[in-house]
C-alpha cells in the first residue's frame, strides 16, 4: 500500500519564503487545503504533490502550529497556493471556493493538543466547531450552485480524531465507525461536535462529505508539544522524559505518511456521508513509546554520561481526564477502499529520530519562535 515515505527523507532547505506571490493564483483542478502548515496538512500537501495531480490552495491561520518552513520543499511549486488566514473568516472562504472552484475541501485546521485544550477550551470551540461550520456552510451554497457534474464530483473530507470515542479498558474491542461519541477533553468534545455538524450537512443538505477519525499520528514535522517529538529531543538533549500518571496509557500510533495515503484514497473512493477509521495496528504504552525512543537515540546518539537514555524517564502528575486507551478497528477502510498501514512502529519510529536529527534547524527555529519573526516580516504590509 502507497504511503509517503519521503517527507522523512528530505531534509529542510534553508530558509526561504515558501508562499505564492499571487493568492488569487488560478491552479487547475485544485483541491482547498485547510491547516496545511501544520503537522500532518504539510505532510499531506507535500504527498499531494508527488501522487496526485491538481493544485493545492493551502489556507492557513499560521498559529503556533502551522510553520511555513514545513513546505519549504514546493517553494517554487507553482501547483502550490498559501493563503494566510482563518477558517472562521466566511468572506475569504467564499472568495476562495469562488475564484479557485476547488473540486474538493480537504479540512484539516484546528487547535489539536489535548493540554492546550484543558488550559483553553475557548479556542478549540471558535476554531474546530466555529471554523469547521462557517467552511460547511461555504462549501455547501458553493456545492449547490455547481453545474451537475462538478457537483457530482465535489466532496468534503473532514479530518477527525478516535479520541471522539472516549476510553477503552484493556480488553475492550476497538473503536469501530458505530461506537457511540463519548468525548472527554475539550478538544476532544470540540472534535466531536464538528463532527456531528458534519454528518448533519450530509443528511439535511446532501452535501458529500467525508469523515476520517484516525489514531495518534507520529512522524516529520510534528509540533514538539506531542509525546514523540517532545521526549525525542529532550531525550537527545539529557533532560527528563515527562511521562504522565503510570505510563501504561496506550495509543495506536499511525505513520503520517499511512494517514496522507489513506486520506488520499477515502478522497478518490470513499462513499458521500460515510466515515472511516484510520489506525496503525500499532497499540503501544507510552513507557513502551518513551523507551524505545531511549533505545534509538542510545544506539544512534550514545551519550557517555548515560548508561541509558531510560535513566531520564519521569513520572509527573497525570493529566485531568487523561483516556486509558485508544484503539482504533480500521476493518473498514481495509475491506472496502483495499487501504492498510504500511509502516511498522518501529520501521516508523526510526525514520522519524533519523529525520529529527536531520533537521535540527528546523526544531531551533520552531523553538525559538524565529519562524514567526519571519513570518511577520513576510506579510507585514500585504
Ligand atoms: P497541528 O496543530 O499540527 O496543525 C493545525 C494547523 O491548523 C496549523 O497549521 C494551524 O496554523 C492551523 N490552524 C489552526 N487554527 C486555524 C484557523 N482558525 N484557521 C486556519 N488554520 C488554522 O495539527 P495536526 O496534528 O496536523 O492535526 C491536523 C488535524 O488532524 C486536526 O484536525 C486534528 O484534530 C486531526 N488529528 C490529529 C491527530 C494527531 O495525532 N496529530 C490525530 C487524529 C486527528
Ligand atoms: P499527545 O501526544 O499529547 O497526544 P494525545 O493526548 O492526543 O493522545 O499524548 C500522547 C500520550 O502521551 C497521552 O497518553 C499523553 C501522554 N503524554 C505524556 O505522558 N507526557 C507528555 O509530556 C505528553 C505531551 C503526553
Amino acid at each position: 500500500m502507497e504511503s509517503d515515505k519521503q517527507p522523512g527523507m528530505i531534509p529542510v532547505r534553508p530558509r526561504r519564503n515558501c508562499a505564492n506571490e499571487a493568492r488569487n493564483l488560478e491552479l487547475t483542478d485544485a483541491i482547498l487545503v485547510t491547516g496545511g502548515a501544520g503537522f500532518i496538512g504539510s505532510n499531506f500537501v507535500l504527498g499531494w504533490l508527488r501522487h496526485a495531480s491538481g493544485g493545492v490552495v493551502n489556507l492557513d491561520k499560521l498559529t503556533y502550529a502551522g510553520n511555513l518552513r514545513n513546505l519549504d520543499s514546493i517553494s517554487a511549486d507553482s501547483r502550490h497556493n498559501f493563503v494566510p488566514g482563518d477558517i472562521c473568516d466566511s468572506d475569504l472562504i467564499g472568495d476562495l471556493l469562488a475564484s479557485h472552484r476547488p473540486r474538493a475541501v480537504v479540512h484539516f485546521a484546528a487547535e489539536s493538543h489535548v493540554d492546550r485544550s484543558i488550559n483553553d477550551p475557548g479556542q478549540f470551540v471558535r476554531t474546530n466547531v466555529q471554523g469547521t461550520l462557517c467552511l460547511l456552510e461555504k462549501a455547501r451554497r458553493f456545492w449547490q450552485e455547481l453545474d451537475p457534474s462538478s457537483r457530482a464530483r465535489f466532496r468534503f473530507l473532514h479530518v477527525s480524531t478516535d479520541e471522539v470515542y472516549g476510553s477503552l479498558g484493556p480488553a475492550d474491542d476497538a473503536f469501530t465507525e458505530q461506537t457511540p461519541y463519548a468525548p472527554n477533553s475539550p478538544y476532544a468534545a470540540s472534535k466531536a461536535a464538528s463532527d456531528h455538524l458534519v454528518r448533519a450537512y450530509h443528511h439535511t443538505y446532501g452535501l458529500p462529505t467525508l469523515t476520517t477519525n484516525c489514531s495518534n499520528n507520529y512522524g516529520p514535522f510534528q509540533f514538539p508539544e506531542k509525546l514523540i517529538p517532545l521526549v525525542l529531543l529532550n531525550a537527545l538533549e539529557g533532560k527528563p522524559l515527562p511521562v504522565y500518571g503510570d505510563g501504561l496509557n496506550v495509543r495506536d500510533w499511525l505513520f503520517v505518511g499511512d494517514h496522507c495515503a489513506a486520506i488520499r484514497r477515502v478522497l478518490e473512493a470513499g462513499k458521500p456521508g460515510a466515515t472511516y477509521n484510520i489506525g496503525g495496528r500499532s497499540e503501544r504504552t507510552n513507557l513502551d513509546v518513551v523507551s524505545t525512543i531511549c533505545d534509538i537515540l542510545d544506539e544512534l546518539r550514545p551519550d557517555a554520561t548515560l548508561a541509558s537514555r531510560r535513566s531520564l524517564i519521569t513520572f509527573v502528575k497525570d493529566r485531568p481526564g487523561h483516556d486509558r486507551r485508544y484503539a482504533i478497528d480500521a476493518g473498514k477502510i481495509e475491506r472496502e477502499l483495499e487501504w492498510t498501514p504500511g509502516t511498522r512502529f518501529e520501521q516508523g519510529i526510526r525514520e522519524t529520530i533519523e529525520w529529527y536529527l536531520g533537521n535540527l534547524e528546523w526544531v531551533a527555529e520552531v523553538r525559538s519562535g524565529a519562524y514567526h519573526e519571519w513570518l511577520q516580516l513576510n506579510y507585514r504590509g500585504r
